[in-house]
């Protein structure tokens, strides 16, 4: 059973500050992800314990977990992003990988990172995702219909191992003959986000190295002869003569792919496990396809993908009664905000009918989702072409699960269903 859908208790948060009284992070309560026990089921300890108080420690950070207070904190300038400083901590402090990922959007702050996110912005607006949409409908029919025959799936090499990374490389422009390569750097560079990157150091760099001299040549190509992609797209956003560098280029596209590949198939698959778990809910959006965008928020609020982003504090960070001292790891539970009874009514309920707060499993604040519109464009394309074709689903056996903790992006790695 995947732990994050499981949140079943509900308990009301009591107000954090009292009396005008500062406490300090030693104060807060201790949860220990890494226990045996937090494994196994996190959701009570998380309920129990955010229902005294919206801070927590661990023992390697402090622990948001109310919704306000993480919605607001992922737009604090006093946090900044955690991402090469978690790269160091596993033992990569220089060379490609680490330039890589020193050079992308979500390790970038401030100016540095408005900057580049306002040259990309406008390829990824609503309006701009908009026209892939008929072809995204038209390759999620294409793969159904090489299984559907059989009644039965592992959803994840039949599924969901193909369509984000087609959609991303139609996005890109890469030929068919080359997504297998794609996929296989895309899984690859996933360990980039884990806990557990020191194990893949050899497969990282070699998928790095591959990607890199790929890239070189496609942004080599498309400056030659642009085409209607979102390379040529990216060549020639500009503001006041302003372009994006060659480096800063290749760091964004091979950002794209890392973000958007891995986290999307997960988020399918989580979606295809709840609604087994909710039958009457896919009965419903197979008869009104019209609630697939409500329905992907909701599986997003109460599945999400991404459980946890981190932030490193900068200065003392003052917020509701409680103080983080300067140069703490600052972890956000985008889940337990996500499941946060004060924002939700029924927080671990699931209805795709329900009008919700928004959920936070795209993040918030200037680092919110640059693919967001895409990937809700892709899962809402989808979701309704597996409910009608597929029909009543039913796991066909015990999903197997990433481990929870040490993986930054969570969801099956074999899922069999029956339909
Ligand atoms: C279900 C799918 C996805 C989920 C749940 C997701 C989630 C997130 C989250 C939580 C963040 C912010 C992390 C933080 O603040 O620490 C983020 C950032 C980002 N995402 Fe996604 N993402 C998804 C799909 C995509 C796709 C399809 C793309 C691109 C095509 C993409 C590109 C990015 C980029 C470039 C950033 C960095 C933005 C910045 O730092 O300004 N994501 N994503």
């Amino acid at each position: 059973m995947a732990v994050g859908l499981c949140w079943r208790r509900l308990e009301p948060s009591p107000p954090a500050a009292q009396n005008g009284v500062v406490r300090t992070l030693d104060e807060a309560p201790f949860v220990d992800p890494f226990s045996e026990e937090f494994q196994a089921d996190p959701v009570p300890i998380i309920d129990r314990v955010r229902a005294r108080s919206w801070l927590a420690r661990t023992p390697i950070s402090a622990l948001v977990l109310g919704r306000e207070q993480v919605h607001k904190l992922l737009s604090d300038p006093r946090l900044r992003s955690a991402l090469p400083h978690l790269m160091r901590l596993q033992g990569v402090n220089e060379g490609e990988l680490y330039d890589l990922v020193a050079s992308a959007l979500l390790s970038l702050d401030g100016a540095d990172h408005a900057r580049i996110r306002s040259l990309v912005s406008r390829a990824f607006t609503p309006r701009a995702v908009e026209p892939y949409r008929p072809a995204m409908r038209a390759l999620a029919e294409e793969i159904v219909e090489r299984f559907v025959g059989a009644g039965e799936c592992e959803f994840m090499a039949d599924f969901a191992d193909h369509y984000p990374i087609e959609v991303m490389c139609q996005l890109l422009g890469v030929p068919p003959e080359d997504h297998l390569r794609f996929a296989r750097w895309g899984d690859a560079l996933t360990h980039v986000l884990s806990l557990e990157l020191s194990l893949h150091l050899d497969e990282v760099n070699e998928a790095l190295a591959g990607l890199n001299d790929y890239l070189a040549d496609l942004i080599a190509e498309r400056q030659r002869r642009p085409r209607q992609d979102l390379v040529s797209q990216l060549i020639a956003a500009g503001d006041d003569g302003d372009r994006l560098s060659p480096l800063e280029l290749g760091a964004l596209l091979g950002g794209l792919l890392f973000a958007g590949y891995d986290t999307t198939r997960n988020q399918l698959a989580l979606a295809m496990t709840l609604f087994c778990e909710h039958p009457e809910q896919w009965r419903l959006l197979a008869e009104r396809p019209e609630l697939v965008a409500p329905a992907v928020e909701e599986v997003m609020r109460v599945a999400g993908v991404i459980a946890v982003t981190a932030r490193v504090a900068v200065e003392d960070v003052e917020l509701d009664g409680w103080r983080i001292p300067a140069w703490s790891l600052v972890s956000l539970s985008l889940s337990a905000a996500n499941h946060d009874p004060a924002a939700f009514d029924d927080p671990h309920g699931f209805d795709i009918t329900a009008g919700r707060e928004q959920q936070l499993t795209f993040g918030a604040g200037p680092h919110f989702c640059l693919g967001a519109n895409l990937a809700r464009a892709e899962m809402q394309e989808a979701l309704p072409v597996l409910a009608r074709r597929l029909g009543p689903i039913a796991l066909a056996g015990e999903p197997q699960w990433r481990p929870t903790i040490t993986t930054g992006i969570f969801g099956p790695t074999r899922l069999p269903l029956r339909f």
